[in-house]
This record gives structure tokens, C-alpha cells and sequence, in this order.
């Protein structure tokens, strides 16, 4: 019989990518543990929630009694934490609920697993995994004449969510080096695909494009992102617990560096042939705004380890990873105006955007 894992923050975007394959691809089964925020998308297990071998528990990873209580019972094989806040802008106007969420959440769980995996034994404990995701940001800005940021770089986190992923890092880290837990740190650079919140900048443009609405470019747009598929990144993630060491980071990157004002060009293109407007290009829209206050100007990984220890490659490049994404949202306008029509998304968008104008 193929092992259960618990996923945490399993109904995000990343998530909820990571368990559809997962089920897929393995007879095991899941337990998923989500907090339903904003980010938690109604339907983004949709399909998901009536396979007999996945469970959907609405819970917090900080809730210590839940998570020990669902150790127990379902004696998971690994741990994948993607529960967090992630969205960098909303760290800045609400930077408590980051290090809540975040380094409290995390400590909190880890805490749980150590004490759940202190009472395996054998196979069962040699076996366990705790794999916490990541992200480049705990790296900091890298300059351009700089080599992509390898597993070894000085953290130097500049926003409060940066920061707060970097603390989190430090206690799976130290929770391995003082209590043995076999824990293991992806780091991965900037995801896109179907189901992302839009909030950020990919499904944010293709949103906003398609109402025609002006796409906000932050300062001059210049700043580099290192773009992953979201599908890449499950994958790495699944090869990370299946063949990676316990007690090791792995970065995760397909190599897709792009300006911002590249992304939004690419979008801007692949919409025009897809769904053109009535007269001119989607880039037409573009519109310069305030730049967001820390803002990063490049951030760029090296994952030769993660290449070379588990075999991993992106199979996305990233004209062929956007284009599959443009082509979701354009099928599946449904699901992001039932995010986008929702008041806590008008909301933040008032929020984050009237001061930029
Ligand atoms: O690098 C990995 C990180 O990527 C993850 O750890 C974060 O959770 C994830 O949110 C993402 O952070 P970014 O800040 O890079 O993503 P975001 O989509 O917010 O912004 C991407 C770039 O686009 C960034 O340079 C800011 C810019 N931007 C963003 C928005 C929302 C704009 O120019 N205009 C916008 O309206």
C-alpha cells in the first residue's frame, strides 16, 4: 500500500497543483490541511474533494491540537508545509499576520511533527520527511552581474514576508541539527500557472487585460524574476521527499529569467493571437505606477544540486509554460472572477493600488 501525506495550505495555489498530480500519479493518500483564507480558492480542489483517498480539514498548522490529533490518526509518511501568507505587497501593508502565519505556523507544526515522528520506529522513521517550500526571496536582491544565488548564499531578506520565509527556514533547519527531524527546504523561484491567486502579477495581468483595464507596472518594470511552471516545481517537490537528503536545501529554478516588462509584453502577445481585442494590442494598457517600497531588483537561482542529486529537469520553458497558463485562464474565466468579484479582492485592490497611481 502507497503511503498518506499530509499537505498543508493544500487548497493554495501551489498546493492544490501539488496534490492534483500527486493523486494522479499515486494510489496513497492525502490528507489536506487548509485554513481557508483568502488565498484558498473555493473551487481550487475542485474534482479533488470526492476522491475516497483525499481529506480536506479546515484547520490552522498553528492549531497544535488538530495537527497532533491528524499525525496520530493518519500516521503520514512525509509532511509538506506549504501553508503561508505569500503575497509580498500584503506583507507590507499587514506585516504581523505574515510572522504569524508564517514563523509561528511553521514552528507550531514543526514542534507537532517532531514529537509525532519521536514515536516512529524503523522504516517508518528512517522514512519521514518534513519538506518545507520555500522561496528565493529569503536570498535577497542579487545584482546583475552576479551568478544565479546557489544553496549557499547569506540569506539577506528585504520585505516582511522575505523575512518571515527566512525564519521559517531557520527553525526547520535548526530542527533538524538539534532534534535529528529528517527535514529537507525547497526553495523555488517565481511560480505561474493555473489556479494562482490574482493578486500576483501573471493571472493579475491576463485579469485584467481581458476586462481592459490599465496593467500596473511597478517603478520601470525592469526587475528580473526567475519564472517556474508550476507543474516543474511539483515535480522537483515529489523527487525532493521520493530521492533528496534529509537535512538539505535544494533550489529550485528552470532557468527563465524576464524583466517584469517582459512577462507583461509576453502576456500582452499571446492574448493578442489568442483573444484579440476589437482595435490595437493588450499592450496598450501598460501603465507605469508607484514602485513597491524594498522592491527586489533581481532574483535568479541556481538548482544544479537539485539537478544533479534527484535527476530533475523543467519540462516548461516558459513561452510554452505561459502559454498553457494564458489558455487555462481564458477557459476558466469563471474561477477567477468568482475570486475577483469577491469583496476581499476589490478590497485589496483599493488597497494596494490607489496609493500608486
Ligand atoms: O520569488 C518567489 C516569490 O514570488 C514567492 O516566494 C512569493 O510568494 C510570490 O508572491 C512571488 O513574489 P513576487 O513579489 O516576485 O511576485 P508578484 O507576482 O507579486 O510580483 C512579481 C513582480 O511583478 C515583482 O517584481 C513585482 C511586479 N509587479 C507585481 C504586481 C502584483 C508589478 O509590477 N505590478 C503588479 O501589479
Amino acid at each position: 500500500m502507497e503511503p498518506c501525506i499530509l499537505v498543508t495550505g493544500g487548497a493554495g495555489f501551489i498546493g492544490s497543483n501539488f496534490i492534483r498530480t500527486r493523486l494522479q500519479e499515486s494510489q496513497g493518500s492525502v490528507i489536506t490541511v487548509d485554513k481557508g483564507t483568502y488565498a484558498a480558492g473555493p473551487n481550487n480542489l475542485t474534482g479533488l474533494t470526492d476522491d475516497g483517498r483525499h481529506r480536506l480539514v479546515a484547520g490552522d498548522i498553528a492549531d497544535r491540537t488538530l495537527m497532533r490529533e491528524l499525525l496520530q490518526e493518519h500516521r503520514p509518511a512525509a509532511v509538506i508545509n506549504f501553508a503561508a501568507e505569500t503575497h509580498v505587497d500584503r506583507s507590507i501593508v499587514f506585516p504581523e499576520e505574515f510572522v504569524q502565519a508564517n514563523v509561528m505556523g511553521t514552528f507550531n507544526l514543526l514542534d507537532e511533527v517532531r514529537h509525532y515522528w519521536d514515536g516512529l520506529a524503523g522504516a517508518e522513521k528512517d522514512g519521514f520527511r518534513f519538506l518545507q517550500v520555500s522561496t528565493d526571496e529569503v536570498y535577497g536582491s542579487l545584482p546583475l552581474d552576479e551568478a544565479p544565488c546557489d544553496e549557499q548564499k547569506v540569506f539577506a531578506p528585504n520585505s516582511p514576508y522575505a523575512a518571515s520565509k527566512a525564519a521559517a527556514d531557520q527553525f526547520v533547519r535548526a530542527f533538524h541539527r538539534t532534534y535529528g527531524l529528517p527535514t529537507q527546504i525547497a526553495r523555488c523561484c517565481n511560480n505561474y500557472g493555473p489556479y494562482q491567486h490574482p493578486e500576483k502579477l501573471i493571472p493579475l495581468m491576463i485579469h485584467k487585460a481581458l476586462r481592459e483595464e490599465p496593467l500596473p507596472i511597478y517603478g520601470d518594470g525592469r526587475q528580473i524574476r526567475d519564472w517556474l511552471y508550476v507543474g516543474d516545481h511539483c515535480a522537483a517537490l515529489r523527487r525532493i521527499i521520493a530521492r533528496g537528503r534529509a537535512g538539505e536545501v535544494y533550489n529550485i529554478s528552470a532557468r527563465a529569467e524576464r524583466t517584469n516588462l517582459q512577462v507583461v509584453g509576453a502576456i500582452c502577445a499571446v492574448l493578442d493571437e489568442a483573444y484579440p481585442r476589437k482595435s490595437g494590442s493588450y499592450g496598450e494598457l501598460i501603465a507605469y505606477v508607484a514602485d513597491r517600497p524594498g522592491h527586489d531588483r533581481r532574483y535568479a537561482l541556481d538548482s544544479s544540486k537539485l539537478v544533479g542529486e534527484v535527476g530533475w529537469r523543467a519540462v516548461e520553458s516558459f513561452e510554452s509554460g505561459l502559454a498553457k497558463t494564458v489558455r487555462w485562464y481564458l477557459t476558466n474565466i469563471e474561477w477567477v472572477t468568482a475570486v475577483a468579484d469577491g469583496g476581499a479582492y476589490r478590497e485589496w485592490m483599493t488597497v494596494n493600488y490607489s496609493q500608486r497611481r
